[in-house]
């Protein structure tokens, strides 16, 4: 077959959900099992890229040849991803990553009484947005933007706003596409306009149909 225009090129994937604790015992999270980013992670390695999959807490195996970094928040992913952003030619964010985490988590477990409870949540950094922004000529930034049907308009808001090369429009039907389950539906949203609706796949094939859609951008 013909060379992969990934092979050889550096790629970090992010994946899974993060944790946000708010005590010792408790966090807030999502949904995100880590199948879509890990289905990414195994293909670009199969296509001969060197890739680091930096992960939150899933229960997947480790695809071969993938170098991961396992994370809890959206803090710790942040450090782990950020000194493999020089070096790399592509990035893909395909975490579910919380926007927000309790600004002050409490040691040990929190223990409840008859008043009512407020819990104070503050921004997280947004690790695609960081990678997109500070990035060299060259380095490509692709994205997800998981959105009830419709939602079409804020992934592009997204692409522009993050300033990507391709955002994947997933739609979340609670149902067949999303969060958990083995199939996905993608639109792709390249930055030159070019749109590319992709049928209901499996994971797998979603992320092959991604990776081709990348590699046209990639410089052979
Ligand atoms: O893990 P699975 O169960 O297989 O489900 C896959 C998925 C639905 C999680 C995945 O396909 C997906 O759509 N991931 C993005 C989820 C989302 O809604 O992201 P967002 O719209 O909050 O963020 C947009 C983009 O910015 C994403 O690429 C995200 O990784 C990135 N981001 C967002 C916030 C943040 N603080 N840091 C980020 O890097």
């Amino acid at each position: 077959p013909e060379a992969s225009a990934l092979c050889g090129k550096s790629v970090v994937v992010t994946a899974g959900p993060t944790r946000e604790k708010i005590d010792g015992v408790r966090f807030l999270s999502n949904y995100s099992s880590g199948k879509m980013g890990f289905a990414i992670a195994a293909n670009a390695a199969r296509r001969g890229a060197r890739v680091h999959l930096v992960t939150g807490p899933v229960n997947l195996p480790t695809p071969s040849g993938v170098e991961r970094i396992d994370v809890e928040s959206a803090v710790e992913m942040l450090e782990a991803a950020q000194p493999l952003f020089g070096e790399c030619d592509l990035f893909i964010g395909a975490a579910a990553v919380a926007d927000y985490r309790p600004e002050a988590p409490v040691e040990g477990k929190i223990k409840k009484n008859e008043a009512e409870m407020e819990i104070r949540l503050v921004r997280n950094p947004d690790i695609l947005a960081e990678f997109a922004t500070n990035r060299k000529l060259g380095q490509l930034a692709v994205g997800f933007a998981l959105e009830t049907a419709g939602g079409i308009d804020y992934a592009r808001k997204k692409l522009a706003d993050k300033k990507l090369d391709l955002v994947a429009f997933n739609v979340y039907d609670g149902r067949t596409s999303g969060f958990e389950v083995d199939t996905n539906a993608l639109t792709l949203l390249a930055r030159d306009g070019g749109v590319t609706e992709l049928p209901l796949l499996p994971k797998e094939e979603a992320a092959a149909r991604l990776l081709d859609a990348v590699e046209s951008l990639l410089p052979r």
